[in-house]
């Protein structure tokens, strides 16, 4: 018996060596350990053995079945590792990835980005309000009279409270004003909304950047510096900037200010392109009244306000015809402005 089990495993042993594929590991396997494998065959034999020797087979047979199973583990490991370096040595690690498809940022946000860089650089602070808003700040407090057409039920939308989609970021003034007090310098980018019929020059959401600088002794000079400035740094020193008067509630005097491009190529014209101002009294009266202090007092503070679609600014910026392209989402169009 003890020497039928020394060739069984030396039979085993030189069979597993032979091995070359995962196939004959298993034939050995089953040759030798499997239910009629011939060490299981060998061990049925444990019965006809003397009980003296019993203890000397059964030692032997443990041997034998730990040898077997340790080398057939051993060529297993190896296989499996010969399998990885060649399915590996096929692949060059050196190779650049392939391509990820990447994100862009909207035309929108690009303009947004390279007007704000400019106008922080000039000591402006970002400031907020909400999208819906109360009438008083939207209208009242910017001395918009009950009977204003911007007002009506066919220009705002309004909410069944009340409350309506502001129509200009010009809120944000009031906004501000409620709660700092003057120095102010702020601009308010956001989106602002009005009940127009929809085609290539109007959206019912689109963008607006406004800006309030409030102080002692403030000027129409500091509002023509600061937008000239303004627009030369975001198109080009050859800017040309007019300031055209006109109304506006809450400014006086007001203006609307047209830039002549230089730098498109195309025959330059006038393109109108922000709504500005110094801001009228009645509006630091209003806030004033809200407040309840003299932060704001007309006589002894002045300032100036601009309002400007940032819609219009990448549409001229980019040479985009139609504004509906920038709310339509197509890869084709947008993809052409991820950088
Ligand atoms: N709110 C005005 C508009 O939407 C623009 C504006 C802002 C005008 C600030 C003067 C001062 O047309």
């Amino acid at each position: 018996m003890l020497a039928e089990l020394d060739a069984i495993k030396s039979d085993a042993l030189s069979a597993i060596e032979a091995i070359t594929d995962e196939s004959g590991l298993e034939e050995a396997r089953v040759g030798f350990l499997g239910k009629k494998g011939r060490l299981t065959a060998a061990s049925a034999g444990m019965r006809d053995v003397p009980k003296e020797q019993k203890k000397d087979v059964g030692q032997k047979l443990n041997e034998v079945r730990t040898a077997i199973t340790a080398a057939l583990e051993e060529k297993g490991a190896a296989l499996t590792a010969a399998k990885d370096a060649a399915a590996f040595a096929s692949i060059d690690a050196t190779l650049p990835s392939r391509p990820l498809p990447e994100g862009g940022l909207h035309p929108l946000t690009h303009v947004l980005n390279e007007a704000v860089s400019i106008l922080r650089r000039m000591g402006f602070a970002l400031a907020e309000g909400p999208e819906i808003e109360t009438e008083w700040h939207c209208f009242d407090a910017l001395n918009t009279p009950e009977d204003h057409p911007a007002r009506n039920e066919s220009d705002t939308f309004y909410f069944e409270n009340g409350k309506l989609l502001r129509t200009h970021t010009s809120s944000v003034q009031i906004r501000t004003m409620e709660k700092e007090v003057p120095p102010v310098r702020i601009i308010a980018p956001g989106s602002a909304f009005r009940r127009d019929e929809i085609d290539a020059t109007h959206l019912s959401a689109f963008h607006q950047l406004e800006g309030l600088y409030v102080d002692k002794n403030v000027t129409l000079a500091d509002l023509k510096g600061t937008l000239e400035y303004f627009f030369r740094e975001l198109f080009g020193s050859k800017t040309e900037v007019r300031f055209r008067p006109h109304f506006f509630p809450f400014t006086e005097p007001s203006f609307e200010v047209d830039l002549k491009l230089h730098a498109t190529g195309k025959a330059a014209k006038w393109i109108e392109i922000a709504g500005c101002g110094i801001v009228d009294p009645a509006v630091f009266s209003e806030v004033s009244t809200k407040r309840g202090d003299a932060a704001y007092n007309p006589s002894e503070i002045s300032g100036f306000a601009f309002g400007m679609g940032l819609d219009r600014l990448a549409m001229i910026m980019y040479g985009i015809p139609d504004l509906r392209l920038l709310i339509e989402n197509d890869v084709r169009f947008l993809q052409q402005f991820a950088k």
